[in-house]
């Protein structure tokens, strides 16, 4: 049998966000590989085996991936979201083996629509965690990112390892002028504890994000329209 490693974003949260192509993918698969929460979200059927790994565990998670699909088996590997944005890491043994990556849902793109179109202008995302890259270079994307007048998408915000990084950030951006910029707490966004908080940055507060959720920090030029925030495209 010849083997072949797909990897895969199964979106935010809701079934309902798993691209078809995605779906198409599990359906075919003898093996999925992923970290646990994750693999609860995949359909359970016969004869399917679901390898469940832990957080932090990126190269040994895709080094299994390979390993089975070097023996001949379909492999999918998922992430949440899109696995391409802050989502896995590659293991060097690659190249020999069939492997195909599919889309999925980012949770930027499922935190923006729920704001109304945040996004819509030029923007970047920036990943808080410093799990793997200093924060000193979390701290000059912040900073830079505020000077360009990006609107910003935040993930990894704030976790029990890293309670103070998020109030820095906070700081950072009132420091560089950011005080009155619109900030909307997308929290486990098409999930049911779905909740969505918008308030001015100066407002923010650090208790406000967990892991689970997304922080969209408006540009200069963001508008609110009652519960809707929106970047219009002809300025900043
Ligand atoms: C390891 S990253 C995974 C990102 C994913 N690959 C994507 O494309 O969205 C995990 C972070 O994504 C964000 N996230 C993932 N799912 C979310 C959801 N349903 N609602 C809000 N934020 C979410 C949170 O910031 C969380 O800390």
């Amino acid at each position: 049998m010849t083997g072949m490693l797909t990897i895969a974003g199964l979106g935010p949260g809701d079934a309902a966000l798993i691209t078809p192509e995605v779906s198409a993918a599990l359906t075919e698969a003898t093996d999925v590989v992923g970290y646990a929460p994750y693999l609860v979200r995949v359909p359970s059927r016969e004869g399917l085996r679901l390898h469940a790994s832990d957080n932090r565990m990126e190269l040994a998670r895709a080094g299994e991936a390979l390993k089975l699909a070097a023996e001949g088996r379909r492999v999918v590997l998922v992430s949440s979201g899109d696995p391409g944005v802050l989502a896995l890491e590659a293991a060097p043994e690659w190249q020999d083996i069939s492997i195909r990556v599919l889309p999925g849902v980012t949770a930027m793109l499922a935190a923006a629509a729920r704001a109304g179109a945040p996004l819509g202008h030029d923007f970047c995302a920036i990943n808080l965690s410093d799990n793997l890259k200093p924060w000193a270079v979390i701290e000059k994307r912040l900073r830079l990112a505020a000077e360009a007048d990006f609107a910003i998408a935040i993930y990894n915000p704030r976790s029990k390892s890293r309670p103070d990084g998020f109030a820095r950030a906070l700081d950072i951006l009132k420091d560089a002028g950011c005080g009155e910029r619109t900030v909307i707490f997308a929290h486990a966004v098409t999930t049911p504890k779905e909740r969505i908080e918008t308030v001015s940055l100066r407002q923010a507060r650090p208790d406000m994000a967990d892991m689970a959720t997304l922080v969209i920090i408006g540009n200069s030029a963001t508008r609110r329209v009652g519960r809707w925030v929106y970047a219009p495209r002809r300025a900043s």
